[in-house]
């Protein structure tokens, strides 16, 4: 297997209040090309952090270490070889620009395609995330839309340029239950159409399990745990991952594990 990015001991340091915040403490780590991994931890252990440094986002005086990326022998540009959807897709999606002339726009910034060619990729996109009614969406505004679509729409505008690299932080936790679901498996299948690798970011270790073939344990800035999902979920070394398990399914890890092993 290749490696697709590879992470060496990276700290990431944040200035706060004249004081200093360390949100990543000597992180390696390696995401395989073509894999699903999962980060997952509580509220503030550097998982954000760790996205936005692969993505290039932090300004570079607050990283110290390595990413490398052998599995594309360039330096990465953020739209054509690392796709980024976020929590909110309001913060993502520009209120007073069409929705069709967004996902375009991508097109046509990274794939050099003209407008008339940008729009049918556009269209062709939102089929893709099965937006109700493309022809329509292509010429509607964000705040037309339900919450569960402005996703899907950002997920389109986030694929539209082809990237090796998928990274979604918390990108289904502001919607509900069922939405939630239906986008995990959306990504699911737009991943494995186009076999893109995927950086899937959560809270929340039952939908990491859905969806990950390997699962990384951040805690306080630290990668705590690795393993594929079966094992991570059926055999935790770590007390911390077990706590995050048991916060979920009390001591049974049996339907964790039965999800693991049917996805597998
Ligand atoms: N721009 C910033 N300025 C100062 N401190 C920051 C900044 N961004 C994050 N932090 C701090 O860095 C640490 C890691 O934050 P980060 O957002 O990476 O965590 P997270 O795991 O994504 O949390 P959440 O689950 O709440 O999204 C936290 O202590 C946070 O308060
Ligand atoms: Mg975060």
């Amino acid at each position: 297997m290749t490696v697709l990015a590879s992470i060496g001991e990276l700290t990431v340091t944040y200035r706060r209040d004249g004081g200093k915040v360390t949100a990543l403490r000597s992180v390696s780590l390696d995401i395989m090309a073509g894999e699903r991994l999962a980060i997952i931890g509580e509220s503030g252990s550097g998982k954000s952090t760790l996205a936005l440094a692969i993505a290039e986002l932090l300004p570079s005086s607050s990283a110290d270490g390595r990413i490398e990326w052998p599995g594309l022998g360039r330096t990465p540009l953020l739209g054509r070889d690392i796709g980024f959807v976020f929590q909110d897709p309001s913060a993502s999606l520009d209120p007073v620009m069409t929705i069709g002339k967004q996902i375009a726009e991508v097109a046509r910034t990274h794939l050099g395609l003209n407008w008339s060619q940008a729009y049918a990729k556009a269209r062709n996109l939102l089929e893709r995330v099965r937006l109700p009614d493309p022809d329509a969406a292509l010429h509607a505004f964000p705040h037309q839309l339900s919450g569960g679509q402005k996703q899907r729409v950002a997920i389109a505008a986030a694929i539209a340029a082809g990237p090796k690299l998928l990274i979604a932080d918390e990108a289904t936790s502001a919607l509900d239950t069922i939405v939630q679901t239906e986008i995990v498996a959306l990504i699911r299948q737009l991943v494995a159409e186009d076999g893109m690798t995927l950086l899937f970011i959560s809270h929340d270790i039952a939908l990491a399990a859905e969806l990950a073939e390997r699962i990384a344990v951040f805690r306080h800035g630290r990668l705590v745990e690795l393993g594929t999902t079966a094992r991570i979920v059926g055999a935790p070394t770590q007390a911390y991952t077990r706590a995050l398990l048991d916060a979920h399914i009390g001591l049974d890890a049996a339907p964790l594990l039965d999800l693991a092993g049917r996805r597998a």
